[in-house]
């Protein structure tokens, strides 16, 4: 989809299924090639990087069947067998099209002892350094040639070794990395300060599955014992906390009411008080069929400003730091936003501001003066969150709002139009 076309002012009521988590899947999806035997993973969304990833998995040898008939939870079952995985050519015009890309450096070179792909480069958000991740490799015992555009890695005819390792910053992706290269390794390994985030639980719990023993022992700390062999295994993907999370803030956004099935109130955790303080209502739900959901709505004492800085897991997600500036775009009062993580991840500003947004940027900083009402206008997504968080302002807006590229959306959220549309907003894409 290239451009929304969003009559707003219609509240949203209805029933939604959120999605397996993609920032979960994808890693999940990579961890698959450190086994030679098939996986089996259920709730994968079926959103456009899962789609391209699994395009350059083909690429690479990965047998892939997919299962998507289920009505209920549009998520897919696929089925990944890579007795065998593709060691070189991963050019820029695959690595560029998702930045995941580079978590396969770890597992490729675990499995292979050889890999080369291109550098991945920046993205909307920022510059997007990969040192972590070379590091890594390096620090467990392989050689890495690093050119412009290219990362070529070798074990050197060894195994990798397993070492200790502190991260000097909070990393996702370099956390991934490196636990996928060391649990096949030689020997133990210490990760010290790592990430946290849900979606490495799920990980470190998909590669137990398959045989892998990984151990969390500290807050921040992973002990890794390398093994010589993974199986097969079945795995359920955690819901997409950050699809979850957009959903409460339109319902609230629009004065509606949703339920959200396939998502226990613990998906929140972190994100409930926040989003309670601004006034967005999250309340356990249970179907009929027994499956755990939530009711969000508006708070009935309204919205409230707030002011907020991203940081690693436990703290407020960077994902949803454009989405909640946009409730807070019309939430009396003055909020900031403190944007930690990404420094270039202010881009949406400018844009909300056109639909009569009273946002100024101070450094890293939004400070947010709420206005009584957005208007029409044509905007343009800078990243995936960015480009939610604009057709959440269209949704309230006062007239036309004309959202283009829309694409963004279809990376990270499944069925996001179809979603609103069925919940009663008046959407239409071009
Ligand atoms: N960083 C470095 N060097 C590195 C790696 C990271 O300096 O080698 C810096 C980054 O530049 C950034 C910070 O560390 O400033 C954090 O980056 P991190 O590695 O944690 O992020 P990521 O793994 O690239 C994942 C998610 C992002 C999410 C961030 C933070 C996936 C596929 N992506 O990215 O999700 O914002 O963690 O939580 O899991 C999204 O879903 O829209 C998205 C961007």
């Amino acid at each position: 989809m290239k451009t929304l076309t969003i009559n707003g002012g219609k509240r949203l009521n209805g029933e939604i299924a959120i999605s397996g988590a993609k920032n979960s899947s994808m890693k999940i999806i990579i961890a698959s090639i450190l086994s030679t035997e098939p996986v089996l993973i259920h709730n994968v969304p079926y959103v456009s990087d899962v789609v391209t990833l699994l395009q350059i998995m083909r690429y690479l040898g990965t047998k892939i069947t997919i299962d998507g008939n289920h009505t209920i939870n549009p998520s897919k079952t696929i089925e990944l067998h890579s007795p065998k995985i593709g060691s070189e050519m991963l050019d820029f015009t695959m690595t560029n099209r998702i930045r995941t890309s580079i978590l396969m450096l770890g597992p490729i070179l675990a499995k292979n002892g050889y890999v080369k792909l291109a550098k991945p480069g920046g993205c909307g958000i920022g510059d997007r350094k990969i040192d972590l991740h070379i590091m890594v490799m390096k620090r467990l015992g392989a050689t890495v040639i690093e050119t412009e555009n290219f990362i070529e890695a070798t074990t050197n005819g060894k195994q990798l070794k397993g070492t200790d390792i502190t991260f000097p910053l909070v990393s996702v992706g370099a956390t991934e990395n490196a636990i996928m290269a060391s649990v096949m390794a030689d020997g133990e390994t210490i990760l010290r300060n790592v990430a946290i985030e849900p979606e490495i639980d799920d990980l470190i719990l998909f590669l137990n599955k398959l045989g892998a023993q990984i151990t969390k022992i500290g807050e921040r700390e992973l002990f890794i014992c390398g093994v010589q062999h993974l199986g097969a295994t079945e795995h359920s993907v955690i819901p997409d906390r950050i699809e979850a999370a957009t959903y409460a803030v339109a319902a609230s956004m629009t004065d509606g009411n949703m339920i959200l099935h396939h998502c226990s109130i613990k998906v929140f955790d972190n994100m409930i008080g926040i989003l309670s303080n601004v006034g967005v209502d999250i309340k356990p739900f249970v179907s009929k069929d027994h499956i755990e959901g939530v009711v969000v709505m508006r708070s009935n004492k309204g919205f409230n400003p707030i002011e907020i800085q991203t940081n690693p897991y436990p703290h407020f997600p960077t994902d949803l730091q454009p989405v909640l500036m946009a409730l807070l775009a019309i939430t009396k009062g003055t909020s900031i936003i403190t944007e930690n993580i990404f420094e270039d991840r202010m881009q949406h500003v400018s844009e909300f501001n056109r639909l009569g947004a009273n946002i100024e940027l101070q450094g890293r900083s939004a400070i947010i003066r709420g206005v009584d009402g957005l208007c029409a206008g044509t905007v343009n997504g800078t990243d995936l969150r960015a480009s939610a968080a604009l057709a959440l302002c269209g949704l309230v807006a006062n007239g036309i709002v004309t959202l283009q590229n829309a694409y963004y959306i279809d990376r990270g959220y499944q069925n996001f139009v179809r979603n609103l549309v069925r919940c009663g907003a008046d959407v239409v894409i071009s």
